[in-house]
């Protein structure tokens, strides 16, 4: 069977705009995330605090949230990969962090300058400190499927580091397909392998990104799992600048445009959301690649 509702998790201002060559005005991204909320998204991750020269594209996080005041109760994460991090997303008055570790030695390498377990114990002081001030935290975990470098990822592999998520205390766990070369059965046996190691799939959510045209239907799989939680980025937005061959996220029309087909409720106006793609492709100067966005907008 299928979930009644899915929650879409929207990372296209975080996981889209970190990827573009040029550097989006705040103001845009201010607006971006106000349209994205208009259509009816609940969970709009909105920037990181990283190192600003790892991704100058987010370096106005500090300018940014601030605008994002009055959105009710739209639920407004943000990425935090250290303490450095974290001191600065509570100085804003952040309700919700994630930290991003890696399945592979080499991702996390060039994406954290630290090995799997170096970068578990970074998280540890984020994600006590953050559960204490009563911050919900994600965790997400990067090439759960594949890694440009080091190919194919074991299922074991990435079910210890999900489980060491878990430990540390983390609400929900992302699985990322960072390079986009999952296909269903590989989602299917990711999940059952981490129910089997104890990981509810209640606390899982998935994060596709679209390199093979596989991103729908590693979703349907996941929701016929039992998943209800899918990240998703408007108008198909995104990549990582730290993965080679990581192109945009599964595309959040594509999703609506299934569930609604399906009859699993979003909650989300999909003619308001490609509108706001449509716009924010021409602040980017470049069509949008999602299908759907294409095709409602070319009637
Ligand atoms: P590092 O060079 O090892 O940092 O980078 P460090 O701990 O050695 O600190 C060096 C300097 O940076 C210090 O300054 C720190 O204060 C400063 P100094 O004392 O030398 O003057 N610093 C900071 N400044 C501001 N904000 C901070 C911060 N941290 C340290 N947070 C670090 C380690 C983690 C900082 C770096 O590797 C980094 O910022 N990485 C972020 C990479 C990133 O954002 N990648 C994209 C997101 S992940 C993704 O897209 C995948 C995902 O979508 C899921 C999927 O698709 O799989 C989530
Ligand atoms: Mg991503």
């Amino acid at each position: 069977g299928l979930p009644a509702r899915v929650r879409i998790h929207e990372v296209g201002a975080r996981d889209g705009l970190q990827n573009e060559k040029s550097v989006v005005p705040t103001e845009v991204k201010a607006e971006f995330v106000r349209r994205l909320a208009a259509a009816g998204l609940t969970t709009i991750e909105a920037t990181s605090f990283v190192h600003p020269k790892w991704v100058p594209q987010l370096a106005d996080a500090e300018q940014l949230f601030p605008r994002l005041d009055g959105l009710g109760d739209v639920a407004l994460p943000v990425l935090v990969p250290n303490e450095r991090g974290l001191d600065r997303a509570l100085a804003l008055g952040a309700r919700r962090i994630a930290v991003f570790g890696s399945a592979t030695e080499t991702f996390a390498a060039r994406n954290l300058n630290r090995t799997v377990d170096e970068s578990l114990a970074m998280f540890e002081p984020v994600v006590s400190r953050a559960k204490a001030a009563g911050v919900h935290v994600r965790g997400y975990l990067s090439m759960c499927f594949g890694d440009p470098w080091e190919g194919a990822v074991p299922v074991a592999q990435v079910v210890r580091v999900a489980k060491a998520l878990e430990d540390l205390g983390c609400d929900e766990l992302s699985l990322g397909d960072t390079i986009g070369v999952a296909t269903p059965g590989h989602v299917t046996a990711l999940l059952t392998a981490l129910n089997e190691a104890g990981v509810p799939t209640g606390t899982l959510g998935v994060h596709f990104h679209d390199t093979y045209g596989q991103a729908l239907s590693n979703t349907l799989a996941a929701l016929q799992h039992g998943v209800t939680t899918v990240d998703a980025s408007a108008g198909g937005l995104g990549g990582c600048p730290y993965a080679k061959s990581a192109t945009g996220n599964l595309a959040t029309e594509d999703l609506v445009w299934m569930l609604d087909g399906l009859g699993v409720d979003t909650g989300v106006d999909l003619g308001a959301l490609t509108a706001t793609s449509v716009w924010m492709a021409e602040q980017l100067g470049r069509p949008s690649p999602s299908r759907t966005v294409r095709a409602l907008s070319h009637k």
